[in-house]
């Protein structure tokens, strides 16, 4: 499938022009602040989704809104597929194309990426796939998601395994990258077959530093016989879409993500990532229908070791979602990586340091650009999590609380978003003093 670039260049659209003003309460401050927002190139970028004006939308990191060209996408795969769906599942079969360019995008080998619907349902495969026995240890810490956690959980039960759950850091805010690999340096045991870590916690908003603790599990491995060996998994949807980095420059072993929050993919996408070598060590749960396991039932023959393609589940999809997934990369692409990096972090910097300075607010991710990414975690004096959300959408801002025992206020300046809507943002929580 080829993927249409966006009809003009992403960074072209100056649509707002005049000085950033004063904003006042009440439905119209989000729409008022754009506005009145200076000459911005990011504007362009913007205007690529539909999500609505009247909001500030700062939540990228939980269900993409499609941009033009991934809406522009999936409408005309929907429409093959009402026309002839039978036809159109022939034509589109192969998901070499797909996989392709998720791997152009990760910097890996398209065999090297199984297709999936969801961070989760990657995790799950994976968790489940892994050959786990009575005695094992798998080490994940405190800090993850449900997703993890309870695909561990269910992977210990079938197995005997026994999930150990570390903490990485005491305070979220002040957490470095020594202590964070030193955290699961000192807990790896010979027993230790798995380190179950996340990129960028949505808990707190800190970026683990992925290649550190992927250099101590190589270190643990030394001398290890293959069998015995711990392999470094990590659910990366929350640095997917957001960091530089391809897979060789994290250096895990298993890498699981959705695509449909911070890449902006089509909903109910997503990819599991794996070095080449280490494939036939899983089995999958759901059967794929990829032509290898396919042809080896059909001969009545034992299915052959295990691929990334034996590992993306079978049976039918929302295809049009599933083969309009290079859109998504390609928009990504087009801006540049670096580039989407680059404005990320600078949005969340500004928004950080705004924070920072409000008596009122402790700010629970760290300042550092190393050690954060696109989700901001913060508490506000005398408040709960859920009363500044409220206050926020009174002043049409939508933030989020974090889904953990534990619970912040988050927000994720985005691409979604100016350095205007950031100030409105500020704003609104230095009025909540
Ligand atoms: C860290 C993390 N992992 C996984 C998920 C679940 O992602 P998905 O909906 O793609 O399964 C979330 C949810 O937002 C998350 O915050």
């Amino acid at each position: 499938m080829t993927t249409k670039l966006p009809r003009r260049s992403l960074l072209a659209g100056l649509l707002v022009t005049g000085a950033a003003g004063c904003v006042g309460s009440g439905a119209m401050t989000a729409a008022s602040a754009r506005r009145k927002a200076p000459a911005d190139p990011w504007q362009g970028v913007r205007d690529e989704f539909t999500l609505s004006p009247a909001w500030i939308h700062m939540t990228a990191f939980l269900l993409a809104s499609h941009p033009r060209p991934v809406r522009e996408a999936i409408e005309r795969l929907r429409r093959e597929l009402d026309e002839n769906p039978v036809d159109a599942l022939h034509a589109h079969e192969d998901l070499a194309p797909v996989r392709e360019a998720a791997a152009a995008y990760m910097g890996a080998a398209a065999e090297e990426i199984a297709l999936t619907d969801s961070t989760t349902m990657g995790l799950a495969s994976l968790y489940l796939g892994l050959p786990l026995e009575a005695g094992d240890e798998v080490l994940t810490t405190e800090h993850d998601h449900y997703s993890t956690h309870e695909s561990l959980r269910l992977a210990a039960e079938r197995t005997g395994a026994v999930v150990r759950k570390i903490a990485l850091y005491g305070r979220s805010s002040a957490a470095t990258a020594t202590e964070m690999a030193g955290a699961i340096e000192a807990a790896l045991t010979p027993a230790t077959r798995v380190v179950a870590i996340t990129w960028v916690h949505s808990s707190s908003g800190v970026k683990t530093p992925v290649r550190a603790i992927a250099e101590v599990v190589a270190r643990a491995n030394q001398g290890r016989a293959p069998a015995k060996r711990v392999v470094c998994c990590v659910d990366g949807v929350h640095g997917f879409g957001v960091e530089d980095a391809t897979m060789a420059d994290l250096g895990c072993d298993f890498f699981a993500a959705g695509c449909h929050k911070w890449m902006f993919g089509p909903r109910g996408t997503g990819v599991l990532w794996g070095k080449r070598e280490l494939w036939p060590m899983l089995r999958p749960s759901i059967p794929s229908f990829g032509r290898a396991a396919y042809e080896a039932w059909l001969r009545q023959r034992p299915p052959p070791p295990t691929t990334a393609d034996m590992m993306s589940p079978g049976g039918f999809h929302s295809f049009e979602h599933r083969w309009a997934l290079p859109a998504a990369f390609a928009f990504h692409r087009g801006i540049g990586k670096a580039r989407v990096a680059a404005r990320i972090h600078a949005l969340n910097r500004q928004c950080k340091e705004g924070l920072k300075g409000m008596g009122h607010v402790t700010l629970h991710t760290p300042l550092d650009a190393a050690l954060s990414a696109g989700i901001v975690c913060f508490e506000v004096a005398g408040m709960t999590p859920e009363a500044v959300v409220g206050r926020l959408r009174e002043r049409r801002i939508i933030a989020s609380t974090s889904p953990y025992a534990t619970s912040y206020v988050r927000v994720a300046p985005s691409l979604l978003t100016s350095e205007a809507d950031v100030e409105v943002v500020l704003r609104a929580i230095r009025a909540l003093a």
